[in-house]
């Protein structure tokens, strides 16, 4: 089998969320399953090429582009080497410098700028000397363009036995373009009578146009214009029509996408190519994540042997300015001179019997590791809507009111965001307890996911969600809302209906802040009172879970499998 992903996104050399871990540690997973895994990019002037091998220019091609057909733009296709995958990068060679734009996305022209891409990839694929994939795994938006063009342009050149598939990462995006784009993308010509340009417009909640749509009429106005030029195209439907399969990230964001608040107007759609559709729990890189080996890391350890661990916290503390209860004397008596409500509601000297301190996982008492120890919540994420900022924050002050120790590494695109949130450095800051970074910092990430005790991820909605997955790999407990990959991931210590090996954290369900409140107590006093946390072993526990590629592979191995075979 032979798999070309194209994407927007890939670890660690042009990374922005979790689309970039996935399209990497997918592609390596089935690298070494014996799949041919190849990856195309665009050849963004951001890339971390210090992490790019063998670079060098390729081929050259005339991509057609634009509202003329006869137009092209030189494209020139670079080919590397990354963590061992074989990739290839895409420059145009126009006026517009798609990109060179010094980032990634957030340009008024994106739209755009991801549909050439798309044509570029598949030109590419169509005129090499190679043989043709078998599949082409289309990542979002960004390569929603692909699908289509497959199907109506590049059928006949050499791609008549490619298949798509389409991931869909998060609904959120979905990338418009207006409808006389459908020349630029070499697909008007085709529109009166093989594309049905409907199906790739913006969705109407309104039944019956919705109706008229999926029949599939294109409508010629008076002056012999198809009507759908002054429509607004909608890429990724566009891409759930075209795709053989389409995958998202998690089951339970695979049912939530059908419904109208997770649909996000495409719901309708979705419904309509069910039998397509399916959810694939995104897996972890297990070497890039792995406790043991981690070079960003002070010290390293296993579920057997957590040592380490307190040696991270210690360090991170150090290293954030905050104060490790360690280097105080243990026990209660250096968290209530700390100043904070330790014991309020809990009898916090009751737990700290020795007798349930230290143990094989060579966790100790006192010196904020162990029962009346302070817990350090951590919150690694971008900080948009979707996360729950305002839960992120009620969360934060609730967690520092409580007694613990809070720290916050985010990217806030949203100016005004990372405004509001410099207000609240500035402010968390004086009380001595809590950190807030806000910036992308990769090594950072690693030593917080390590030194922390829990990890807050409140989000709206969550496609999957690596960061829980990550804590857990390095025995930081999660705090979660139960939506979407992160209720696949998480079980709750307190349900009963699941075994206990398969409870590994806390959560809650509701979206108003006294739940998340609710849930960082529950996980704060678990900490401190011993019980849940210590006596059961929760932290070897939790770390001894299988967050790894290899059933999700698997999976998307099959699907491609099946794609095939349509
Ligand atoms: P999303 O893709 O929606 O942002 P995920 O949980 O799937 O959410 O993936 C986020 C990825 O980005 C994780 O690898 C996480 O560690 C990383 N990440 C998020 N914010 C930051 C940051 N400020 N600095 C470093 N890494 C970050
Ligand atoms: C998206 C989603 C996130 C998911 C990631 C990788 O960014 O927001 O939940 O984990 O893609 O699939």
């Amino acid at each position: 089998l032979n798999v070309v992903h194209v994407a927007s996104e890939m670890a660690p050399i042009a990374k922005v969320g979790g689309l970039a871990d996935v399209v990497s540690s997918l592609a390596k997973a089935h690298q070494s399953s014996g799949l041919l895994t190849e990856v195309i990019l665009p050849k963004y002037d951001c890339i971390q090429y210090g992490e790019v091998h063998e670079l060098r220019q390729m081929s050259e091609l005339e991509v057609p582009w634009g509202p003329d057909p006869n137009r092209t733009v030189r494209t020139v296709v670079w080919s590397g080497c990354v963590d061992g995958l074989p990739v290839y990068f895409i420059e145009p060679h126009c006026p517009e410098k798609y990109f060179w734009r010094g980032k990634f996305y957030g340009e008024p022209d994106d739209a755009a700028r991801f549909c050439f891409f798309s044509r570029a990839a598949l030109e590419f694929l169509a005129r090499r000397q190679h043989e043709a994939p078998d599949v082409i795994h289309c990542h979002d938006w960004q390569a929603a363009a692909v699908g289509p063009l497959l199907r109506e342009t590049y059928r006949a050149s050499g791609l008549s036995r490619t298949r798509s598939v389409l991931t869909i990462h998060n609904m959120a995006f979905q990338g418009h373009i207006r409808g006389s784009f459908l020349q630029h993308m070499g697909l008007a010509s085709r529109a009166s009578h093989v594309v049905q340009p409907d199906i790739m417009l913006h969705h109407h909640h309104h039944q019956g146009q919705q109706h008229s749509q999926a029949a599939g009429h294109v409508s010629i106005n008076p002056n012999g214009m198809c009507s759908w030029s002054n429509a607004t195209l909608n890429l990724l439907k566009g891409a759930i029509v075209y795709a053989d399969r389409i995958t998202t990230v998690s089951p339970t964001y695979a049912r939530e996408v059908l419904g109208e608040q997770m649909g996000m107007g495409l719901n309708g759609v979705l419904q309509r190519h069910q039998y397509k559709l399916a959810g694939v729990l995104n897996g972890l890189d297990y070497e890039t994540w792995n406790p043991a080996t981690d070079p960003c890391l002070p010290a390293h350890f296993t579920a057997d042997d957590t040592a380490g661990k307190r040696a991270c916290k210690a360090a991170l503390c150090r290293e954030l300015g905050l104060p490790f209860d360690g280097d105080m004397s243990p026990g209660p008596a250096a968290a209530t001179a700390n100043g904070h409500k330790e014991n309020n509601g809990h009898n916090g000297t009751h737990y700290s019997s020795s007798s349930r301190n230290g143990g094989p996982s060579g966790l100790g008492p006192g010196g904020g590791w162990g029962p009346n120890g302070r817990p350090l919540l951590a919150i690694v994420s971008r900080l948009t809507e979707q996360k729950g900022l305002y839960l992120m924050t009620a969360g934060l002050r609730a967690a520092v009111e409580a007694g613990a120790q809070v720290v916050v590494l985010g990217s806030a695109p949203d100016p005004k965001v990372q405004r509001e949130w410099e207000d609240l450095a500035r402010e968390v800051a004086s009380g001595g307890d809590a950190r807030i970074m806000l910036r992308h910092d990769e090594a950072l990430s690693h030593r917080i996911f390590a030194g922390a005790d829990m990890l807050l991820v409140p989000s709206l909605f969550e496609p999957c969600g690596l960061t829980q997955l990550i804590a857990l790999r390095y025995g930081t407990v999660p705090v979660v809302r139960e939506t979407g990959g992160l209720a696949d991931t998480v079980r709750d210590v307190a349900h009963s209906l699941v075994p206990e090996h398969e409870r590994n954290g806390f959560t809650f369900s509701a979206t108003d802040v006294s739940a998340v409140q609710t849930a960082l107590h529950r996980a704060i006093t678990a900490y401190r009172d011993g019980r849940e946390w210590w006596s059961a072993e929760l932290v070897p526990r939790v770390m001894r879970q299988d967050w790894s590629w290899t059933q999700s592979a698997e999976r998307y191995q099959h699907i491609y499998s099946a794609a095939i075979r349509n």
